[in-house]
């Protein structure tokens, strides 16, 4: 019996040494230590031996099992440890490889225009003012100078969301009500960008929903001259050293005098080409003298206050100076138009 102890502690041994995965290593504890054992069977038939010989034996079967269970756990431990290092080396991070490119964003072209408008003006002393979308008639229109059933509302078809109240088809209230805030004292110098509507059917050069900037300064002795300085200045800021720029007469209810404001066509140097339509020059912006009248209804007085304005759509600006054909681009957020707008801060993984 003895013999029999040794030789299967023998055995199990080179069965643990061989066992090279937990699975396996289970087998050889179940085979060798389980209920249904060998060694357990050893001591089920301890009952047939002699008084002197059973404590011999079972000490011994005690001694083989325990040394059994001893490697068993060593090897265990060794698997364990293994396989956690297997695991590690699997999930090492080369910190060295290059990283997977994120996809950037960029500015919409519009937004772009706009943020280097407003640098530009913030530049000369300006500061941003904002109004509601959903206008009122009195501001759209009434302290305008356009009371109602002026035919020059005719030029601004608008969306009505009720009698009195509208989306409005300009930037210009928000003059009104800067000057109105104002409290009839200056200086006031103020640009203001942001989304006007118009009932027009939308093609080309047409949208419903487009983008303005207006610019208003009021302060004593603001001059025609005043105007004209910032408007160069601005042209050529937005479309290079070697622009001029003429102004037009023209008609805006709000000032008086109205101008329009072109540069001289970077196509042809002014010579006449397809792009100016053979003039030489191409329409940027209408501007003028703020109306004494919207000075007034704003609580300034005309005799003390003067001032100019001027609204221009970053949209033209944009298709002018990228060469973009058509208005719509802007609002089809076609990504492959968009993405040729990234700036320099904005390269990287597209
Ligand atoms: N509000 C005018 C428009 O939408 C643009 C404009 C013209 C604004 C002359 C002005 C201005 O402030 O002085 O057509």
């Amino acid at each position: 019996m003895k013999e029999r102890l040794r030789e299967l502690e023998q055995e199990a041994i080179e069965k643990v040494t061989t066992a090279n995965s937990l699975q396996a290593l289970q087998d050889v504890r179940i085979e060798y230590l389980g209920k249904k054992g060998p060694i357990t069977e050893v001591l089920r038939g301890m009952g047939k031996l002699s008084a002197e010989e059973r404590p011999v034996i079972g000490a011994l079967a005690n001694e083989v099992r325990a040394a059994i269970q001893t490697n068993i756990e060593e090897k265990q431990d060794y698997l364990q440890q293994q396989a956690l290092e297997a695991k590690l080396a699997e999930e090492t991070i080369d910190v060295t490889l290059p990283g997977r490119p994120v996809k950037r964003g960029n500015a919409h072209p519009l937004t772009q225009i706009i943020e280097e408008i407003e640098d530009l003006f913030i530049g000369m002393g300006y500061t941003i003012a904002e109004g509601p979308e959903v206008e009122t008639d009195r501001y759209n229109f009434e302290m305008l100078n356009l009371p109602k059933g002026h035919p020059a509302r005719d030029m601004q078809d608008s969306f009505y969301i009720s009698e009195e109240t509208l989306l409005r088809t300009h930037t210009s209230p928000v003059q009104a009500r800067t000057m109105e805030a104002h409290k009839g004292k200056g200086p006031v110098k103020i640009i203001c960008p942001g989304k006007v509507y118009r009932r027009d059917a939308d093609d080309a050069t047409h949208s419903h929903q487009f983008t303005q900037i207006e610019g208003l300064v009021v302060d004593k002795d603001i001059r025609m001259t005043d105007l004209k300085g910032t408007l160069d200045v601005f042209a050529k800021r937005m479309f290079g050293e070697d622009r001029s720029i003429r102004l037009r007469p023209s008609f805006f209810p709000f000032t008086e005098p109205s101008v329009e404001m072109d540069i001289s066509c970077k196509m042809c140097d002014g010579k006449g080409c397809s792009v100016c339509k053979g003039t030489g020059w191409i329409e940027i912006l209408g501007a003028g003298m703020v109306h004494p009248n919207v000075l007034e209804m704003a609580g300034f007085d005309s005799n003390e206050y003067t001032g100019f304005a001027f609204g221009m759509g970053p949209e033209r600006i944009a298709m002018l100076k990228y060469g973009i054909e058509d208005i719509r681009n802007f609002y089809g957020n076609d990504q492959r138009f968009l993405h040729q707008f990234h700036r320099p801060s904005e390269e990287g993984g597209r």
